[in-house]
């Protein structure tokens, strides 16, 4: 018998791909993590020249002097934060960033902080970096600096915050992000904050915590903004002592992002933006569909200021989103994203609107229980 080691073989694999195993060939896919829309032509475009004109070898680790450059800008336009190129990383999506950081900064026995529930990969990779999980129960859907500040001990190294966030949708005010940018400074430990939705916000506005303190890595990506989510292109920035070292996780697992990506990805933060606004607006339009449908359901939901996901509170999660598997109806079971997700699934509104509206129809019927909770609505 192989022996694996434990942490990898302890992680159980995504409740996501569980359910779309589970799924009906004719199924409405509500399960989904991506934009369904295309992307951009220009962005295409720039992609077909770089191999035309035989950009496809290796770039410089930390990716291409005029990306990095075009990253450096669009961080003080975009996120009212300085940060040199020098002090940016080109990555294969959020998820080789999130990687690195973590390999970087955990040790075992170290306190990893993460939002629960949160998005899949926070725990599964603090668990492979050999850290101890710590999930910070939500209040109404969103971090509370006071309840992250009770989690708080001398073991622990990081705080992950995502605003906009999976699966909840929720925004985390300016107050709020200062306020865990303090903690920050006062515990000695490092924030990663997971900004990859920031431009999925309908109401509101983005905060990064790199506005208050050094102790922060952001990570970010061209995936959801731009409909990229193929392209595996994503970055992180943070102060060079960071730096230093995540340069050499990243060296040995990646090398460098893919050269036609990080083109691609220069024509998108660099091109028009108003594909951006476009895509956005039609996210809003669904969002206030499909929360229109789960009310006449009796199914009361938060409405969440960003992202593309619902997250209403339906009873058992596993159960609900089993019984919408069988009327061809995927969604994601809550418990998925951590043990305070267990009574409510993630729905994404990255669909049609004809397939959300069949999607309602065919969730009429499901018992969900249907309990009211604040949330964090707009
Ligand atoms: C919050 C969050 N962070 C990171 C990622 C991964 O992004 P990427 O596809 O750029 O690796 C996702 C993907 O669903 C996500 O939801």
């Amino acid at each position: 018998m192989r022996s694996f080691t434990d942490r990898v073989s302890e992680i159980d694999i995504s409740g996501i791909r569980k359910m779309f195993e589970a799924a009906r060939t004719d199924s409405i896919n509500l399960g989904l993590g991506e934009p369904d829309v295309p992307m951009p032509a220009h962005i295409g475009d720039a992609a077909v020249d770089a191999i035309r004109r035989g950009h496809t070898r290796y770039t410089p680790g930390a990716g291409m002097p005029e990306l990095r450059e075009a990253l450096s800008e669009k961080f003080l336009r975009d996120n009212n934060v300085r940060v040199s190129p020098d002090e940016i990383i080109v990555t294969a999506g959020a998820s080789e960033a999130l990687h690195i950081v973590l390999q970087a900064l955990v040790e075992p026995g170290d306190d990893v902080l993460i939002p629960d529930p949160g998005f899949v990969s926070y725990a599964a990779l603090s668990h492979i970096a050999g850290g101890r999980v710590i999930g910070v129960p939500l209040v109404d859907l969103a971090l509370d600096p006071d309840v992250v500040s009770e989690r708080i001990t001398r073991n622990t190294k990081v705080l992950i915050v995502n605003s906009p966030s999976n699966p909840c949708g929720s925004v985390q005010s300016r107050r709020e992000m200062q306020a865990f940018a303090e903690l920050a400074e006062d515990y000695d430990f490092t924030i990663i904050s997971d900004e990859v939705y920031e431009f999925l916000i309908y109401e509101g506005e983005h905060v990064s915590p790199a506005e208050f303190t050094d102790n922060v890595v952001t990570v970010n990506a061209t995936s959801k903004t731009y409909a990229m989510t193929g392209w595996r292109l994503g970055y992180l920035a943070a102060r060079p002592e960071y730096i230093e070292q995540f340069h050499k996780v990243h060296q040995y697992v990646q090398a460098c992002a893919g050269s036609v990506a990080q083109y691609a990805a220069l024509a998108a933060i660099t091109g028009p933006q108003d594909c951006v606004c476009e895509m956005r607006e039609q996210f809003r339009e669904r969002r206030d569909i499909l929360l229109r449908g789960l009310s006449e359901l009796g199914i009361e939901c938060p409405t969440p200021a960003g992202a593309f996901y619902l997250f209403p509170r339906v009873g058992d999660g596993d159960r609900v989103s089993a019984e919408l598997a069988g009327r061809g109806v995927i969604t994601v079971p809550g418990s998925s994203f951590g043990a305070h997700g267990s009574e409510h699934i993630r729905l994404s509104y990255t669909a049609s609107k004809t397939d959300i509206a069949c999607a309602i129809e065919r969730m009429a019927g499901v018992s969900m229980s249907g309990v009211s909770i604040p949330g964090r609505s707009v």
